[in-house]
Order: structure tokens, then C-alpha cells, then sequence
């Protein structure tokens, strides 16, 4: 197998897909659905083309082209990273074992479930972002929107791929029904609660590239490792776009902080409000919003159906092969979040295997870490004391041992009533919320930038930031 991709085929590939019409022909037929699912759930902003990142390879070097594109003819197509031929199970039970080239019949609906929950997440923040497009601060901006969105599409492919190369009838129907849920539908949501949330405006955007994308990345970290090698592979690849997600999230929050620094200086206020910029208290709301919604994205503290997929290889943890242990964890302990018996937060200690939720939430906060001290570096380097923080751990948690109680970003309990009360100075209220949106007026002018955020340091692909990234229609 060659890792350039085979742009003479209806859908790009490098899985030597006209080898096998069956697949083709099923795909073939899926990729109409898919179009007419872009059309209508799609970005909503008319656009003549779009300076886009195309994937054209999966190697070290030269992986994907820019260029202006008509979104609707982008090249979404089917990549798996390289395969390794001597690549052996990483960790459980089949460890040391050659890894599987087809599902074995055991592990077959387990497989199935993992890949169609990943999936269902591709599509839904592209149908969650949808509109975003008519109020974009900036060409850039807008053309780093799209970027995302085509590349979550290309994720649906890479997951449907998967469906309906390897589990039938049933693949090809969870296909399907991907594209039939849509995030917010009454009658059929997205499997998570955070691809149900509204991105009505740019710093919700911005917040949940960061945080819900990045949960993205923990997931696709784990499949990476997994033994089922063509879920593994195209993990790997997948990996390799989501990092322009992030680093349009991490850049965008930039940005917001920058800028609102550059006005409480100017007008030597804390409160920007009414000065065209978001005040730091709104951005810390905001953040404490979506970071809270995607800890609840990792599951509860402890899973015996998590501890099943390691122990049976389906699912590995972070970076599998840097941990120094025996990648089995039969007889390890871990602490994991709890109540205590009187209702108080605390931990308890459990198996190593039944706590591998907590084990990747742990990566994850870490990792979340980074970017807040990033921001903390902008405060800090403008002569100001405030300081952004990520909530504590039992701060607005719907899912796991805190979802029962209540506690302020510090992590001190509170009785229901009391954080009636309070909870509107942590979390965006509707007067926080109308605010932000009255700033979203679009920027669509080559050159130009909203009021309320910085330009970029860097344009795409050593453009330079008034380059023509969309053309309008
Ligand atoms: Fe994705
Ligand atoms: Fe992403």
C-alpha cells in the first residue's frame, strides 16, 4: 500500500479502494447522503471558495495542500496512517500478540460502539458551528472555522469508512444514523451532552476548540492505541488534522485575553463591558463552562465496560507505550474521585483498570493546564494581577461522582440554594451571554478585525493575514 492518495477515484482514498467494488459501491452510495447532509446541516454563510488544507498524503513530509476551494467540492476523502507490519498489541491481555487486521468476532459490537460514539461527535460540532460563519471577526477567522469544519466532515468519513468496511449491514445503518442525529434534535440528539450545546457566538467557538475538540484528542489518543489496527490508523491521522483545531482554539482565546487587555489598559477599567471587548470575568465564565462540560465527556471515575475494552485491547490509555508498567494493570490501584459516605468530596482508591476514565481525565486537566497558563502569561506580561484558573473538578458536573452535588470553582461545597444564587457569577448568565453576541458583528473585509480580539501573530501557511482567505459570494 502507498501512502499518496488516489485523487482519480469519486472518493479520495489510500486504501486501495477500487479494489474492492462492493465497499466502493456502498461508499459511493453513502457519499450523496453525506453531500446533502453538508448542504443542509452545514456552514450557512454562501461562499464562492475557501483557501483550504486538503490531505493528499499521510507521510512525515507534505501531507496536505492549500489552495481555494468550493467547500461543497472539497476532497473529503479516506486516509489511514502507514501500516506498521510488525506492530504488536500495546497493552491487556492480547499484549505482545500481532495486532488485528479484522474484527474478531468477539469484540465486534464493542468496536462497533466505540467507533459510532466517536463519530457521532465528527458531525455534530460541525452542525453545532454552523452558523457561526455570518458573524466571523475576520477572514482568517472564518477560513480556520471552514478548516475545522471540512476536517470534521473528513472524520465522519473516516469513521464511516470504518462502519462499512468491517461490520456489515449493521456499519452501514450506524452510518446512517450519523447522519440522521443532529446536535440539539429533540427527537434524535447526539449521543454527548456537550455536542448538544448551542456555539451561538466566536468566544464559545474559540472555548470549545480548545476544550471539547482536545476532549477529542484524549479519545482518538486512546483508539490510537488500539489493537484493531485500521481503527488505529486512522486515529493516528485523524490526531494529525485535530492539531490545527487546537491551536485554533489555544490562538483564538489568545486573542480575546490580548485584546481585553489592550482596552482595561487604554480605558484603565476592569470593566470593559460597553467598551467592545469581553471582560475577563465573562471569559472566565466561559471557560468554566465548557471545561466543566467536557470533564463530563470522559465518563464516570470508574468503568468496568472501560476496564473490559484495555484488558481486551480495544482501547489503550494516553501515550500507552511511554507508561512504565506492565500495560495490564492487573494488580495496580489507582485514587479516583468519590463522595465520601457523608456526601463530602474526597477519593477512594480502586483498581488501576476500573479507573482508567479517571487516569484519562487526569491527562486531559493537565493538558487544559497549558493553555491557561498561556493566557496567565498575556495577563502577566501587561502589569495585571487577574489571573484566569481552570474550576475545580466537582465545579457543574452532570455525569460522574459530582454530578449529585454542588461546589463553587474552588471546590467548596453548597447547598442547591446557595449555588442558585452564586452559580450566576461562574457561569455565563443571559445578560453575559447577549453581551458577547452584541459584539459578534461579522468582519468580512479583507485586512480587518473585529474590536474585541487580536489579530493573529502568524496567517495560514506563511500567508500573511490580510490574504484573501474566502471569497465571498
Ligand atoms: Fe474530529
Ligand atoms: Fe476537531
Amino acid at each position: 500500500m502507498t501512502s499518496t492518495a488516489d485523487y482519480t477515484e469519486k472518493i479520495p482514498n489510500n486504501v486501495s479502494l477500487h479494489e474492492d467494488r462492493r465497499l466502493q459501491r456502498a461508499l459511493e452510495s453513502w457519499q450523496p447522503n453525506f453531500l446533502t447532509w453538508w448542504q443542509t446541516m452545514g456552514p450557512t454563510l454562501p461562499t464562492q471558495d475557501v483557501y483550504l488544507r486538503t490531505a493528499v498524503n499521510v507521510g512525515r513530509e507534505g501531507w496536505a495542500q492549500f489552495g481555494h476551494v468550493p467547500m461543497p467540492e472539497y476532497r473529503w476523502g479516506i486516509f489511514l496512517a502507514e501500516r506498521d507490519p510488525g506492530r504488536r498489541v500495546g497493552f491487556g491481555e492480547h499484549k505482545g500478540e500481532p495486532v488485528w487486521a479484522k474484527v474478531p468476532g468477539e469484540y465486534r459490537s464493542e468496536l462497533q460502539r466505540l467507533i459510532v460514539i466517536q463519530g457521532d461527535t465528527e458531525p455534530a460540532s460541525v452542525e453545532q458551528q454552523r452558523n457561526l460563519g455570518a458573524t466571523a471577526p475576520s477572514l482568517y477567522d472564518l477560513r480556520n472555522l471552514f478548516q475545522v469544519n471540512v476536517e470534521e466532515g473528513r472524520h465522519l468519513w473516516a469513521m464511516v469508512y470504518l462502519l462499512h468496511a468491517y461490520f456489515g449491514r449493521e456499519g452501514r445503518e450506524e452510518a446512517e444514523e450519523l447522519l440522521h442525529r443532529n446536535s440539539g434534535s429533540e427527537d434524535s440528539p447526539r449521543i454527548l451532552g456537550a455536542f448538544n450545546e448551542e456555539t451561538p457566538d466566536w468566544l464559545s467557538f474559540f472555548m470549545f476548540t480548545y476544550f471539547t475538540d482536545r476532549d477529542g484528542k484524549y479519545q482518538l489518543g486512546t483508539l490510537k492505541e488500539s489493537a484493531f489496527d485500521p481503527l488505529s490508523r486512522t486515529c493516528e491521522f485523524m490526531l494529525k488534522e485535530e492539531a490545527h483545531h487546537m491551536m485554533v482554539g489555544t490562538t483564538g482565546i489568545d486573542r480575546v485575553v490580548q485584546r481585553t487587555v489592550e482596552v482595561m489598559h487604554e480605558h484603565d477599567t476592569d470593566d470593559v463591558a460597553g467598551l467592545g471587548a469581553i471582560p475577563l470575568s465573562v471569559i472566565q465564565k466561559y471557560l468554566n463552562f465548557h471545561y466543566s462540560v467536557s470533564l463530563d465527556l470522559f465518563g464516570g471515575e470508574t468503568s468496568t465496560n472501560v476496564a473490559n475494552y484495555y484488558t481486551a485491547g480495544l482501547k489503550g490509555r494516553w501515550l500507552e507505550d511511554r507508561r512504565k508498567d506492565d500495560h495490564q494493570l492487573t494488580s495496580d490501584s489507582i485514587m479516583v474521585d468519590s463522595l465520601s459516605e457523608d456526601g463530602k468530596i474526597g477519593q477512594t482508591e480502586v483498581s488501576a483498570l476500573v479507573g482508567l476514565n479517571t487516569d484519562l481525565r487526569r491527562e486531559y486537566i493537565s493538558d487544559c493546564q497549558s493553555g491557561v497558563k498561556r493566557w496567565n502569561r498575556i495577563l502577566d506580561e501587561a502589569g495585571l494581577t487577574q489571573r484566569l484558573k481552570l474550576p475545580h473538578i466537582a465545579f457543574n458536573r452532570k455525569v460522574g461522582a459530582f454530578a449529585g452535588i454542588e461546589a463553587s470553582p474552588d471546590g467548596e461545597q453548597l447547598h442547591a440554594q446557595e449555588w442558585q444564587r452564586r452559580s450566576r457569577d461562574w457561569l455565563p448568565t443571559d445578560v453575559d451571554k447577549t453581551y458577547v453576541r452584541s459584539l459578534m458583528q461579522p468582519v468580512h473585509e479583507r485586512g480587518k478585525i473585529a474590536a474585541w480580539i487580536a489579530p493573529p501573530r502568524n496567517g495560514i501557511n506563511g500567508q500573511p493575514f490580510d490574504y484573501d482567505y474566502v471569497h465571498l459570494i
